[in-house]
């Protein structure tokens, strides 16, 4: 059966291996990273495959899938690595140079993009610290390889490159931050708006969904003094962490958890206030107004009668009749550039529709 219909990168990567052009390794398995769940995976046995993945929705997927999970912080090298590169280009060179690192001596690296998110970079790329590498174009897509490695071809850029997604100030030292994450090196437009907005007087519990590095919570504990708990979701281990980071100032002053989570599987809790700036894309570029309803829907689930959800989005987005159907009052406090800043109160009576 398949898993997920339509991702040809994934299916991409696994055709120089259905088509006899490479062998899968007869002992010591893969390490797939960044991997996906999907029919690729199942068309047939890939014995010793392990996957990691740190975007919660996919890795959930993975192991409803039965496959096995590989943590980052591991250190065995594998015959074969497989890699879906991430768009961010450091993000992606340092996962390269981790395929490298993990790659065992006469292994090789396997990776895939599609052309339209930088097939041809990534594979120069992986070329300029793994060596020549081989290559097949299919599904408007990118599959490539490299000979069998003994180490980098260029240590010294590997080195370099192994740091390239490492965590650093951003926004005049405000925050710590990392390539590859939300608005990873700036504070985002629509979430300093909604920011600017927050009244001073919301107090109690408070739940931040989908956190990225933490700003909207931090501007929550530092603009509202009566916010004494603060939880964060947020599907990104890499964002989470650095959310971790981000709030530990304020742990003296307020409790705060720490949730990696896949917010359209719902929240557990009660909250006086939700923060959100919901997601509107996928893995792919696709606007997908869905889970941001999803997320809307968790939220009212989320408060307490009379709670108060503050939440940023883009104005074309169709959320208002989300927002009617599950609260009882939901207004449009600003409208700022292509932002608009919605206040929705569950009602008292509780009930979310
Ligand atoms: C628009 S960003 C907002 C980030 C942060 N709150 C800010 O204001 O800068 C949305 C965040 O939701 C996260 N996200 C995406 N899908 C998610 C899901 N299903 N569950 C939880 N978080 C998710 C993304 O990783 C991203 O960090």
């Amino acid at each position: 059966m398949r898993a997920e219909d339509g991702d040809v990168a994934l299916e991409t990567l696994f055709l120089p291996f259905i088509d006899g052009s490479l062998a899968w390794p007869s002992s010591g398995g893969a390490l797939f990273l960044r991997a996906r769940d999907g029919w690729p995976l199942h068309q047939r046995a890939w014995p010793g495959l392990r996957c990691e993945q740190s975007f919660r929705p996919a890795a959930d997927a993975l192991e409803r899938s039965g496959m096995t999970r590989a943590d980052e912080d591991e250190t065995t090298r594998f015959p074969l690595v497989l890699v879906l590169p991430p768009r961010q280009r450091d993000e992606a060179r340092a996962l390269f140079a981790r395929a490298v690192a993990r790659c065992a001596p006469g292994g090789r690296i396997v990776a895939c993009l599609a052309n339209n998110e930088g097939a041809r970079s990534g594979e120069a790329d992986l070329e300029r610290i793994a060596g020549a590498v081989a290559s097949l174009s299919k599904n408007k897509c990118r599959v490539f390889w490299t000979a069998p490695l003994d180490g980098p071809a260029d240590a010294a850029l590997a080195a370099q490159w192994a740091q390239a997604d490492a965590p650093r100030p951003v926004a005049e030292g405000r925050f710590i931050s990392r390539p590859g994450v939300f608005a990873w090196d700036r504070i985002d437009a629509a979430s300093r708006l909604l920011a600017e907005h927050l009244p001073h007087d919301l107090a109690g519990h408070a739940a931040d969904l989908g956190a990225g590095y933490g700003y909207l919570s931090v501007e929550l504990l530092t603009r509202c003094p009566g916010i004494r708990a603060v939880d964060l979701y947020e599907a990104e281990r890499r964002a989470l962490d650095l959310a971790r980071v981000n709030l530990a100032p304020f742990a003296d002053r307020a409790a705060l958890g720490f949730h990696w989570h896949d917010v359209t599987r719902g929240v557990d809790g009660a909250f006086d206030v939700v923060v959100c700036n919901p997601p509107f894309h996928a893995q792919g570029r696709a606007d997908r107004p869905d889970i941001g309803r999803r997320f809307i829907a968790v939220a009212a689930q989320a408060l307490k009668p009379g709670g108060r959800l503050w939440l940023v989005a883009n104005r074309h987005l169709p959320y208002e009749s989300e927002l009617d159907a599950r609260f009882g009052r939901a207004r449009i406090v600003a409208q700022e550039g292509a932002f608009k800043v919605v206040e929705a109160v569950r009602s008292q009576q509780g009930s979310t529709a």
